[in-house]
């Protein structure tokens, strides 16, 4: 009989991994339960105290079973430990396979998009109807960006530490565009720039559109870039710049403290290598206070400083900005050759918006949804996937960051769970390498519903049939 009420609590087990019965679910009764599985009504108890004490029920008085699950402390993944040897970057276009349409249906797990509930629609709107009956001052060329535009950053960036002048910002199609003209300004083909490891793929690919080889160094998922690690390939390799994200690293969400920001900039400016910044998690701090740029503590005009609008306003607006410092004249040019200048219209749609007050109030709710979004989907992960996996653990942002257990590939499960409409980003897009074979990445920036949480715990259910399956 032990086999039978264990067969019958693992059968169960697998229906609350599966989201059949949810946390906080009340199981059917004991006699239905019998019925269902041709067992006396004893058997079903002893399954049920069997799950009472794997940590899946909860026994109310009077009430009956209910799935109540625990979140286990789950570990954070740990800082991957590896020696890297430049190479260049190529073939990055899986990323796109994410984005693509036919993917619009599936659970959004992959990209790192704001769910469009998220954003600032009906004043996004509003100034964009603004900025459009501006007559002439839309139809010209923006170079190197609209003044009313260029202000209202000079005014936010001095708020953060960074004091500067609107002549010294350059508009650019979203932060993408920012990074490309930023490597562009300081390397030549066939240079080896630094990067996170694991990195946001658009810096790999915009390393591999400029030509460039990467040397990829071990982050931290809460304290960031390695800086041992890149003091060691500083002295092996001449690099010629080194893209980081301190605040709220994609994809581990990692930030920076000021003091290790410090360190960085002093390091890098004493080697005379670029920090290419990218700030474009730093308005979305979870705790609300915006953490500073490295670009606050640049004393040697080392720092580029990147960034845009499209993780807080929209990312199909394609606004964002750069403040290059001394290689200004080299990224105008740049900027110059490929599409001269950015639209006039979100320019002066977003510094409508800005001027008129909403952009922090807007921003309050975006960090309340996006820390809720992160928590429920790290403890939903904690509650459905196999013992051995780890969980980032961001302060900000939105995505999180899953090491699963030793020998359990990210690839299949991106490729199973897509077969059922869910969309993960597997975590070999993540590196030149295969190192992080065994990973995910998670967007947490999506309102909880009942089918996404189904589909996390489908992907537990997943991860649970791959541990076995070994
Ligand atoms: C770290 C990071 N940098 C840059 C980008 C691209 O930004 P944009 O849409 O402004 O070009 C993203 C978008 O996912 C990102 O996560």
């Amino acid at each position: 009989m032990g086999v039978l009420y264990n067969q019958i609590a693992d059968q169960l087990q697998a229906l609350i991994l599966e989201g059949v019965y949810r946390d906080g679910d009340r199981l059917p009764g004991v006699r239905i339960l019998g019925r269902q599985f041709g067992v006396s009504i004893s058997t079903v108890l002893q399954a049920h105290q069997t799950l009472e004490a794997r940590g899946y029920l909860e026994a109310r008085e009077r009430s009956g079973y209910f799935v109540r699950l625990p979140a286990r402390d789950i570990p954070e993944p740990r800082m991957p430990r590896h020696r890297s040897r430049p190479v260049p970057v190529t073939a990055r276009e899986m990323t796109l396979d994410l984005c693509a349409d036919e993917q619009k249906q599936m659970v959004p797990l992959a990209t790192a998009i704001p769910h469009p509930d998220y954003l600032p629609l009906r004043q996004i709107q509003q100034s964009t109807l603004w900025a459009a009956r501006r007559g002439l001052e839309t139809l010209d060329y923006a170079f190197p960006g609209k003044e009313s535009f260029r202000r209202q950053i000079a005014q936010r960036m001095a708020a953060i530490g960074v004091p500067v002048t609107p002549d010294d910002i350059l508009a650019t199609n979203g932060a993408q565009e920012a990074i490309i003209l930023a490597l562009r300004a300081v390397t030549e083909p066939g240079d080896i720039v630094a990067v996170e490891s694991p990195s946001f793929p658009g810096i790999l690919q915009a390393l591999e559109v400029v030509g460039l080889r990467v040397i990829e160094i071990p982050t931290h998922p809460s304290e960031g870039i390695s800086l041992e690690g890149l003091q060691l390939a500083l002295e092996q390799w001449p690099l010629k710049a080194c893209v980081a994200v301190p605040n709220h690293s994609n994809p581990m969400g990692a930030r920076m403290s000021d003091e290790r920001k410090k360190q960085l900039v002093s390091m890098l400016a004493a080697a005379g290598v670029p920090l290419i910044e990218d700030d474009i998690y730093g308005d979305l701090s979870h705790n609300g206070q915006r953490p500073r740029p490295a670009k606050a503590f640049d004393r040697a005009d080392n720092v580029i400083y990147c960034s845009s609008f499209s993780k807080t306003v929209s990312p199909g607006l394609r606004l964002g900005w750069m403040i290059p410092g001394r290689h200004m004249a080299s990224a105008r040019q740049h900027k110059y050759f490929v599409n001269l200048a950015t639209s006039s219209i979100p320019q002066l749609a977003v510094a409508h918006f800005l001027e008129q007050g909403g952009y922090d109030r807007y921003l309050r709710a975006a960090r309340q949804h996006y820390r809720e979004g992160t928590e429920r989907m790290r403890s939903a992960v904690a509650r459905s996937f196999p013992e051995g996996t780890a969980v980032s653990r961001p302060q900000g942002g939105f995505v999180l960051w899953v090491e699963l257990p030793d020998g359990v590939s990210g690839t299949a499960l991106y490729q199973r769970a897509r077969a059922e409409n869910i969309n993960v980003a597997p975590g070999l897009m993540f590196s030149t390498t295969r190192k992080f074979e065994n990973c995910l990445r998670l967007n947490g920036g999506n309102p909880w519903t009942e089918r996404l949480e189904a589909a996390v715990f489908r992907l537990g259910a997943l991860a649970h049939e791959a541990v076995v399956g070994d």
